[in-house]
């Protein structure tokens, strides 16, 4: 049977570093699902619909690889999908805490779903989408640690209004 998993995320924007952990996942599973939540608690600087817009476009050359969006308990939407497994990259110790955290409470809930962590490649392990995001909010250079849509878009939405 092919194994699927699914990969969750806010990806508010994606990153290289996201790009990277997908490349890998498809040496170990034969189909990735991307899954952005929707949480309508947790401000973000863009939409669902434009989070998966750049997702769509930055993996549009990867095959076994689909774009989706979901609400509720990611376990439950596991389930739905009859995924195998729920893929996580780790970057330093300082994500170990919070993903131990979360990867218990998704076993307790649904014994059957494995969460799988891959280690992501040394030149995105200080990356993250808030670092990025910040960055850009000062008007840092961030070429080459995002697909070149998401830096499009960061420029424009910390563009100066002129006049
Ligand atoms: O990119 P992030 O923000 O680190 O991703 C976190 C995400 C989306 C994986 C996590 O918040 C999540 O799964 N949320 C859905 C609710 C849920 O199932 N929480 C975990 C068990 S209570």
């Amino acid at each position: 049977m092919p194994k699927v998993a699914i990969y969750p995320g806010s990806f508010d924007p994606v990153t290289y570093g996201h790009i990277d952990i997908m490349q890998r996942g498809l040496d170990v599973f034969d189909s990735i699902i991307v899954a952005v939540l929707q949480n309508p608690a947790k401000t973000s600087l863009f939409s669902v619909a434009e989070r998966m817009a750049f997702l769509k476009e930055s993996l549009k050359d990867l095959a076994n690889i689909s774009v989706d969006t979901f609400n509720g308990l990611l376990i439950d939407y596991v389930a739905e999908k009859e995924a195998d497994a729920i893929l996580r990259g780790m970057r330093a110790v300082s994500d170990f805490e919070y993903e131990f955290q979360m990867a218990l409470m998704n076993r307790r809930l649904n014994r059957d779903v494995q969460t799988v962590f891959l280690m992501t490649g040394l030149r995105w392990i200080f990356t993250s989408s808030s670092i990025i995001k910040e960055a850009a909010q000062f008007g840092g250079n961030v070429h080459g640690m995002v697909p070149p849509m998401v830096e499009a878009a960061l420029k424009d939405k910390f563009a100066k209004p002129s006049g």
